[in-house]
């Protein structure tokens, strides 16, 4: 079998694509790009500035000055990127053509020249497999409902000590959704050669296996 060298997961927040992600780097030791962190990073940094998140020109200037040398050897760790407030922020950014072009041009770089002596690279987000790589050669498209994804969220939160209302977790969860699935630059949305597993009913190592079963049928 042809190793693959690239993969792309995309979906929305909570399907499990990250999860996936991970596992699939480790399993075949490519360098994984968590896509999201860098428009979270955006956000947050547009915060810190004093400026809104929603306005261009200030989302436009954190964007340029995002120092990708430091981020493709691992400077996207600080834990206040995991948090709603970065979530929220990625999201407004994010529907700035300019900070995806910004953007853009770190993600290929990345897919083309994987950090360390990784073979290959895993991009996840929500366009990895639409526009930032319409090439390559495997892709996913992890999705569940917005119920079990606010459900997934709302524990998590709990889990870490935090306080949580589902009903606002789920509410947050399908804003995130519109905003991401309606804007006119790189919407959510599978890639039409996207194998698209549905993580609702499904464990982690379920679907574990089957990407892995889907990569093996591509060989
Ligand atoms: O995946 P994560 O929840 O970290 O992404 C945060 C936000 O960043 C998303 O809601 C989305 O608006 C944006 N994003 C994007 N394109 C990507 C990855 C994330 O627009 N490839």
């Amino acid at each position: 079998m042809t190793t693959p060298r690239l993969i792309t997961v995309d979906g929305p927040a909570g399907a499990g694509k990250g999860t996936l992600s991970k596992r699939l780097a480790a399993h075949f030791g490519y360098a994984h790009l968590d896509t999201g962190k860098l428009y979270r990073a955006v956000g947050l940094n547009t915060l810190a500035a004093g400026g809104d998140p929603a306005t261009p020109v200030d989302a436009i200037a954190a964007a340029e000055a995002l120092d990708s040398a430091a981020i493709a050897s691992g400077g996207l760790q600080n834990p206040e990127l995991a948090g709603d407030t970065a979530a929220s922020a990625a999201s407004k950014v994010a529907a700035i053509p300019e900070v995806r072009q910004v953007l853009l041009t770190f993600q290929r770089d990345f897919a083309s020249n994987p950090p360390g002596s990784s073979s290959g690279a895993i991009l996840d987000g929500r366009d990895t497999g639409t526009v930032v790589c319409p090439d390559a050669p495997i892709k996913f498209f992890i999705t569940a409902s917005a119920e079990e994804r606010a459900k997934r969220r709302h524990k998590e939160l709990l889990d870490r000590g935090e306080a949580s209302i589902y009903p606002r977790v789920l509410a947050d969860m399908k804003e995130r959704d519109v905003r991401d699935s309606t804007r006119a630059i790189a919407p959510l949305k599978a890639a039409d050669d996207a194998r698209t597993i549905d993580t609702s009913e499904l464990d982690a190592d379920a679907v574990f296996a089957a990407a892995l079963e889907f990569i093996a049928s591509l060989s």
